[in-house]
């Protein structure tokens, strides 16, 4: 998938969002070292607690499919400027990364951000073995 072709599917997948809450629409993608890519939104609930953001919600779909680790996630949302993963979508994205993934923000316009996990997850949990 090009660069062009990510934006246009995640701004597609907006729609698919379901934020009646907050109205605030985010799409996200994960990619793996395979290039298989997978796709999630925020599902918000009436219980507030109980929503999910799209990263989650994309990295449950990689997992439930046998994909385990990632090296790119992209984030686009319905507001005007690019947004960064929440704290507890840094962890989750933190357990499955490898070495050196990317988080890509994309603002609406396309323009595109990239920091790597570890810059936005400095020294994240992981149990010892
Ligand atoms: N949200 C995400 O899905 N991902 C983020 O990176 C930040 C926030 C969702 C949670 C909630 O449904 C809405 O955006 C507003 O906070």
């Amino acid at each position: 998938m090009t660069p062009d072709e990510m934006t246009a599917e995640l701004r597609r997948r907006l729609a698919f969002s379901h934020a009646p809450y907050s109205n605030v629409r985010v799409a996200a993608a994960v990619e793996g070292p395979d290039g298989r890519v997978h796709f999630g939104v925020n599902v918000e609930n009436a219980a507030y607690p109980e929503g999910v953001c799209a990263e989650a919600s994309a990295i449950s779909a990689a997992v439930g499919d046998g994909q385990k680790s990632l090296r790119r996630v992209w984030v686009a949302s319905s507001l005007p400027a690019a947004i960064w993963p929440c704290g507890g979508c840094r962890q989750k994205i933190w357990e499955f990364a490898t070495a050196g993934c990317e988080v890509l923000s994309q603002a609406p316009d396309g323009t595109t951000e990239t920091e790597t996990i570890e810059a936005l997850l400095p020294r994240g949990f992981r149990l010892p073995r």
